[in-house]
């Protein structure tokens, strides 16, 4: 544990480079010291003088000095897509972070995954496969550990709803996933960090899911938002094995716009998850948001946008 008087030491896994990372350095700057192991420079994080630890989490065989006077860990590394070799490799590094936290002054353990999935996804999906391995390992730990589900995310640089966004703006047609009648309740980055960064400070042990304030209707979200671009809405209707095979055509041509296991999960209706409850402010609504994101691409931001200062920057 860190030294009484100072600030107490974060381990963040993952580093500050990814979408849920650029929320989670700011949250914890001022009440944490942070060492951050993660590949990519980040320029944030060597302006606020972070202590970038360079690796690959897959090849630290020993975690016991990066643990040295660790308070609390954050893991938010992961791949949006990849093999078994990679997720294997990933993985296997992770859960000897788990092993090395309980050997050492067993800190405090953040975990983000995932929501739960289609039970074909569950069982045969390597992004999901190790996910969940890892998962249970913590579970088995001993370690005070917390495991928090995010549904999909929302933030400046997503590849979600702002990829959606930009498809839209760019094309005359969008593709509709089935009825569009299921549901989703994305939560911002921010609103992540914040839940993080309360976590940390309790004790609680378990697993919990953390959707946004709004549980929309996917059809009538992506009405609104042709809506704030200034368009009518037009679909290209598929139905749901048409909607994963173009998905998976995409992928297959190498596309990161979306993924076959993503259309999948959305069609099952499994992701419009209750909102978090337990931060002292309101959960941050998506609208201003997509404001900002449609102003923006149609060029006008400046007038435009009525939204939070962060979605502006
Ligand atoms: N985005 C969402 O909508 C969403 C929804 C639910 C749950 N989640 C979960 O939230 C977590 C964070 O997601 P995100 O969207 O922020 O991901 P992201 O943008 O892809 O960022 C992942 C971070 O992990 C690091 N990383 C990946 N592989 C690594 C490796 N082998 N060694 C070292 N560092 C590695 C990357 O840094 P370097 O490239 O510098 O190594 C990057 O900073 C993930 O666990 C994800 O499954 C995300």
């Amino acid at each position: 544990m860190s030294a009484t008087g100072s600030l107490p030491r974060m381990l963040l896994v993952g580093g500050s480079g990814g979408v849920v990372g650029r929320a989670v350095l700011p949250e914890f700057l001022p009440t944490h010291r942070i060492r951050s192991v993660h590949r990519h420079r980040v320029s944030a994080e060597t302006t606020a003088g972070v202590e970038w630890v360079p690796a690959d989490i897959g090849r630290v065989e020993d975690w016991r000095p990066l643990l040295e006077d660790v308070d609390v860990v954050v893991n938010l590394a992961w791949h949006r897509w990849g093999n078994t070799t990679r997720f294997r490799r990933l993985g296997g590094g992770l859960e000897r972070l788990v092993d090395a936290a309980r050997q050492v002054d067993a800190p405090r353990f953040l975990h983000v995954s995932v929501p739960e999935a289609p039970a074909t996804l569950e069982r045969g999906l390597p992004y999901l496969t190790y996910k969940r391995r890892l998962d249970r390992t913590l579970v088995e730990s001993g370690l005070s550990y917390r495991i928090v589900r995010p549904t999909m995310l929302f933030a400046r640089g997503d590849r979600l709803l702002g990829v959606m966004l930009r498809l839209m703006h760019r094309y005359p047609l969008f593709p509709m996933f089935g009825s569009g009648r299921y549901h989703v309740s994305p939560i911002a980055s921010v609103d992540l960090a914040a839940i993080l960064h309360r976590e940390a400070g309790l004790s609680q042990v378990g697993t919990v899911d953390a959707g946004g304030p709004t549980r929309f209707e996917y059809r009538d979200l992506t009405d609104r938002m042709f809506g704030l671009l200034g368009k009518r809405p037009r679909y290209w209707h598929l139905g749901p094995r048409g909607s994963v095979a173009l998905a998976q055509l995409l992928q297959d041509l190498g596309s990161t716009a979306i993924y076959a296991y993503e259309v999948e999960w959305l069609l099952a209706d499994l992701l419009g998850l209750a909102p978090y409850e337990g931060l002292d402010r309101p959960l941050t609504p998506l609208e201003p948001y997509l404001r900002a994101e449609a102003s923006r691409l149609l060029g006008h931001a400046r007038t435009a946008v009525e939204g939070p200062s962060r979605w502006r920057e």
